[in-house]
């Protein structure tokens, strides 16, 4: 019996230990200024927290250890009335531990909402189940990756297209909500150069934890060759190429009610724009590396990989799945 608790107790430490500790994403590792002052929120609170439960503990021990040696004379003698040690260590230091917090809170606050205008703007919409990712002055759209400049200032523009979502890089800032017919916004400031993988942090339906997405902080140069290399419409197939099959074949089939490629007629956005689909490393909102292979399997029965996403099931011939997966791949 005392064995097999030991057991579960180490296993419940180790457990909380592991979710606590991870390299990334993890609220404990900051890699932005908002992230770095929530941290500091954070540990100020840990610390003050840590120095009233030790306080009290003692003084329950203390408590506990006394009434024990003198159980007789406690029974005989009357409770005392107004107590002045209850009513400080009841009331008024919980108070002004209380008050301490919510300043430091508001300051913290205070540090994250900064209403300057940014250089950079990206606009975020979410969908069940994936990001849409807009550079609106710039002319670009993505999905799912979301590249920024290192140690720039970028403002984030979140909206929804149908249910609340939320846009959480533990890294980077706390969480932010994305309301249908809503505009929230956040900043971000100083990030060190890295990837950050983030997630859907509000229930969204059955794909809500297969909901992530990463942020790539570029070096300012790289970043700059990216956005300009986004902004450029698909690449045109050479004549008689199996890509330029594979990109009729797209154009004849119902891939072009929901995906965009800029440079066809292909231009609903109900689903990712796919125009430079082969920049990016995932697919399927993060969760699958972007091969041909898993290209493939997601073309033919997304539902299998992802059920309740909105792709349906695609009927296609070996040789056409082939030229299209081609086509595909050019479109860097
Ligand atoms: Cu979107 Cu959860």
């Amino acid at each position: 019996m005392r064995a097999s608790r030991i057991r579960f107790l180490f296993l419940w430490i180790s457990l909380w230990l592991l979710v606590g500790w991870q390299d990334s994403p993890s609220v404990m590792s900051p890699n932005s200024e908002q992230a770095r002052e929530i941290n500091n929120l954070w540990i100020f609170m840990l610390v003050l927290g840590t120095i009233v439960y030790v306080i009290v503990m003692g003084l329950l021990g203390v408590g506990l250890l006394r009434r024990r040696a003198s159980r007789s004379e406690v029974e005989t003698t009357p409770p005392p009335r107004g107590n002045t040690f209850i009513v400080v260590s009841g009331v008024i230091i919980p108070l002004v531990i209380l008050a301490i917090l919510f300043v430091f809170t508001l300051q913290t606050m205070a540090a994250l909402s900064d209403e300057e205008p940014k250089p950079l703007r990206v606009q975020v919409i979410g969908h069940q189940y994936w990001w849409e990712v807009v550079y609106p002055d710039h002319g670009v759209i993505t999905a799912n990756e979301i590249h920024i400049p290192a140690g720039q200032p970028v403002e984030f523009i979140f909206t929804s297209a149908d249910v609340i979502h939320s846009f959480w890089v533990p890294e980077l800032n706390g969480k932010v909500d994305l309301i249908p017919g809503r505009t929230n916004s956040m900043f971000i400031d100083e990030v060190d150069p890295g990837v950050y993988r983030g997630q859907c942090a509000e229930l969204c339906g059955l794909q809500h934890a297969k909901m992530a997405f990463y942020v790539y902080a570029d070096a300012p140069a790289d970043f700059e060759v990216w956005l300009t290399q986004q902004a450029e419409p698909a690449p045109l197939p050479e004549s008689g190429s199996l890509a330029l099959e594979g990109q009729q074949i797209f154009l004849g089939s119902s891939c072009v009610y929901c995906h965009t490629i800029r440079g066809t007629n292909a231009s609903s956005r109900l689903g990712p724009d796919l125009t430079h689909l082969a920049s990016r490393e995932t697919i399927g909102a993060g969760i699958l590396p972007n091969t041909r292979g898993h290209l493939a399997g997601w073309i033919v029965d997304a539902q299998s990989i992802k059920p309740g996403n909105q792709m349906p099931p695609m009927y296609l011939e070996s040789e056409d799945l082939q030229a299209l997966l081609t086509y595909l791949e050019t479109l860097e």
